[in-house]
């Protein structure tokens, strides 16, 4: 069952015989099979194509041994049903075509059941559920308040976030307004994907470490409070930014029972400052994955050393894997882990 499974009970700093890895961006294009299905769809199809979505999340969790899956889906798929207009250009990642910027444009954005808004989602998660073996539990996600209105506002990717950072700035109610209505969305986002068997949900507030600790506190925190303690008791919840250096003790005040770290901090001296009531998820540098497999375990073994053993660690990058990654050395780093973090069963 994945209840007893090793990522489900490092999730909850239960003592495992190894330590669990899986890989955000597990799924993408440096996967031969991964190719070949988009080179028959889009992005948007194959998500919106549950059949596929679930045999892509179930063959690169086999084809890299990996103790989680991830279900194959996308942050921004909640954009289009909010009619913001949504597409995915080659190069260039996410583009919103109607930003929202303006209080009556939040105030036009309609109250979405997820249930019939992105239908596809769950019954991908349903699909992928039967489709793996029992003891491997299966991640849900979806992107933070602040991460997915960054995307909103600014109209796609951005470095500086100065659009987003203008309206909170200057127009902090209609931002509040904004993030009460993505807090509310993504609540039940994640509790319907629970519902259809996630056995665990990672909150993806990737674009966080661009703020002062004051304003995340102020702007961020309620926010994405609001939807951890709203989720189903029971499920683990993954928070996870980067360049949150300046920012853990405020994750962890927002709450998760496993904070995921990027590579720019110290595994060790980040979990020091959490403290011991939380998991850990991280932290190996991505690019390291493009070096040959003897430094790839090497830099696993550093990771570990920093871990210490200790209950509750999971293993990842800090962040997805590049697209330029050989899936062989994805497989390297997994097999790494599992090696050099045997221990006697508990
Ligand atoms: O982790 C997995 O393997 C599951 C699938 C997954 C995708 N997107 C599919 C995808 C997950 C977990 C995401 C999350 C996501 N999407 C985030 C948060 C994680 C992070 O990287 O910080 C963000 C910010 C997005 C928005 C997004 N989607 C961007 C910025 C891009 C383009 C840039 C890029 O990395 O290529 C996408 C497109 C996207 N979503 C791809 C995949 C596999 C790219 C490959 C493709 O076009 O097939």
């Amino acid at each position: 069952m994945p209840a007893d499974s090793v990522f489900l009970r490092a999730c909850r700093r239960l003592p495992v015989a190894y330590t669990p890895v899986w890989a955000m961006r597990q799924i993408g294009r440096y996967l031969p099979a991964y190719r070949s299905v988009r080179a028959r769809m889009s992005l948007l199809e194959l998500c919106k194509t549950p059949p596929a979505a679930a045999e892509v999340t179930v063959r690169a969790a086999e084809t890299l041994g990996v103790d989680a899956a991830i279900i194959f889906a996308d942050i921004l798929l909640v954009a289009e049903p909010l009619g913001v207009g949504l597409s995915f250009v080659r190069g260039e990642g996410p583009v919103i075509h109607r930003p929202v910027r303006t209080a009556d444009a939040v105030r036009r954005l309609p109250d979405l059941e997820p249930a019939d808004a992105v239908p596809f989602v769950f019954d991908a998660i349903r699909l992928a559920r039967a489709g793996l073996p029992d003891r491997l539990p299966l991640i849900g996600f979806a992107g933070a308040p602040f991460t997915v209105a960054s995307y909103l506002v600014e109209g796609g990717p951005s470095r500086e976030f100065l659009e987003t950072k203008r309206l909170m700035h200057s127009d902090p109610d209609t931002w509040n307004a904004l993030m009460e209505r993505l807090a509310a969305l993504t609540t039940r986002y994640l509790n319907a994907q629970i519902a259809a068997g996630a056995s665990a949900v990672q909150l993806f507030d990737s674009w966080i470490g661009c703020l002062a600790p004051d304003d995340y506190r102020r702007f961020v925190l309620p926010h994405s409070r609001r939807v951890i303690v709203a989720l189903s008791p029971g499920t683990p919840v993954i928070h996870f930014g980067t360049g949150t250096a300046g920012l853990l003790e405020l994750m962890r005040e927002a709450g998760g029972d496993v904070i995921g770290l990027d590579w720019r901090v110290g595994l060790d001296a980040a979990w020091h400052r959490l403290g011991d009531g939380v998991a850990v998820q991280g932290n190996l540098d991505p690019a390291l994955l493009l070096a040959p497999p003897a430094e790839i375990r090497r830099g696993v073994r550093a990771v570990l050393d920093a871990a210490a053993g200790r209950p509750g660690h999971i293993f990842n990058l800090g962040h997805g894997v590049l697209p330029q990654t050989p899936w062989e050395h994805v497989r390297a780093m997994v097999d790494a882990v599992h090696e050099l973090s045997a221990r006697a069963a508990p």
